[in-house]
């Protein structure tokens, strides 16, 4: 079985930047790589160098600006695409081209028109003329999610025996379900003879919002490296999230796994990225929402008053996130209300408290969220009737 090590292989420059509205030019990307290096990525896929002159210039100058990462540019099976790749990334410290072909049946009849050893063919060749440019050739079997096994299995072995060092097994349509995609990566493992000789990489998009699941099932099976992006932006509804894949290895170490992420710079990119791109950060977004450290409900917020571990599993500083807010709303309980007055520097015992949150909830209920300005006005009231009474 393969080491602990999960390689983190962050695509936001490349398949996160295809999000309609999400295209960046070169400074904004050459900034975004420069954090995702601080932040500890292993592998930044800049870009299509092919796909237009702006993008062979952002990959050429994140080549000559990464020092430490593997930079990464995509490219088809097609020579000409390989060249350009090689030519953008050619001042890389650590170049890799990333070559690849679909290899489903919809791809290979709807796509190419060919056949499937037409497809494997062209798979070996695309492999070979990148390893003319790089030692570090990852080859994608595009919408293997949906390939047959047996197929995708001789691809795989052929592609490794043509010096592919990474093998990309992309759910591109975000179709498997976890334990699918867990045995499709297990089938690799098992049945293709020269695999130790390349890292098995997952690359899930979120189509039913499995891409996270998917990963993880894939690093379970022996896959080492995960393709994400992020705040999980990507093509449709996205790709695997950076920031989730990272925190379940964290949270979850009887998996044995681990990866080289900076996780108190996970929110801080968030919100960068979120900036950049002009893409808002759904508020329920586990990590990097702006509620994943909120409390609510009175009896959520009993227990976590009483002890943070009876509901939070991750310590926001943990995350570079802001601390834990108990907001006050119409299901908010006494001891909160208690909390927010206390914080405010307003002394009151439990009599006082108990006047005060029938007034709360009266309050609570002709809006969304109680806040401080309320409660000042809340709180001054109760302590004057208590003078005049
Ligand atoms: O989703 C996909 O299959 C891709 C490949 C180009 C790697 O993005
Ligand atoms: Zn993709």
């Amino acid at each position: 079985m393969a080491e602990g090590k999960v390689h983190i292989f962050d695509t936001t420059l490349r398949d996160g930047e295809q999000v309609p509205g999400c295209k960046l030019n070169t400074n904004e990307k050459l900034e975004l790589a420069l954090q995702l290096e601080e932040l500890g990525v292993d592998i930044i896929e800049a870009g299509f160098p092919i796909s237009s002159p702006g993008d062979f210039e952002s990959v050429s100058q994140i080549s000559k600006a990464i020092k430490n990462a593997t930079v990464c540019g995509l490219s088809r099976a097609v020579q000409k695409d390989i060249e350009v790749a090689a030519q953008a990334l050619k001042y890389a410290v650590r170049p890799r081209i990333h070559t690849g072909i679909g290899t489903s049946d919809f791809h290979i009849k709807s796509k190419f028109n060919s056949t499937r050893e037409d497809i494997l063919q062209r798979a070996i060749q695309c492999v070979k003329w990148a390893r003319n440019f790089t030692d570090d050739v990852e080859f994608y079997a595009e919408d293997a999610g949906r390939t047959d096994n047996d197929y995708l299995a001789q691809v795989i072995e052929a592609v490794i025996k043509a010096g592919a060092t990474v093998v990309n097994i992309p759910d591109t349509t975000g179709y498997c379900l976890p334990y699918q995609y867990g045995e499709k990566i297990a089938y690799l493992v098992n049945n293709v003879s020269n695999i130790d000789k390349a890292i098995i990489s997952c690359h899930c998009h979120n189509d039913l919002g499995l891409a996270t699941a998917n990963s993880i099932a894939g690093v379970i099976s022996g896959a080492r490296q995960i393709e994400c992006t992020i705040n999980g932006l990507g093509e449709r509804a996205g790709n695997t999230s950076l920031e989730e894949v990272v925190m379940i290895i964290k949270q979850h170490k009887h998996l044995g796994l681990h990866t080289n992420i900076n996780a108190k710079q996970l929110n801080p990119l968030s919100r960068i990225v979120s900036d950049t791109m002009r893409m808002p950060v759904q508020p329920n977004k586990a990590i990097v929402g702006s509620n994943a450290f909120s409390h609510s409900s009175g009896i959520h917020q009993d227990g976590f008053l009483k002890d943070a571990l009876t509901y939070e599993i991750i310590n926001p500083e943990e995350v570079g996130a802001d601390s834990s807010k108990i907001v006050l709303t119409a299901r908010s309980g006494r001891s909160a209300l208690a909390y927010r007055f206390q914080k405010l520097g307003f002394q009151f015992d439990r009599n006082d408290v108990d006047v005060l949150y029938n007034e709360f909830l009266r309050v609570a209920d002709s809006k969304k969220e109680v806040e401080d300005g309320d409660l000042q006005t809340m709180g001054k009231q109760h302590q004057t009737n208590a003078v005049v009474a």
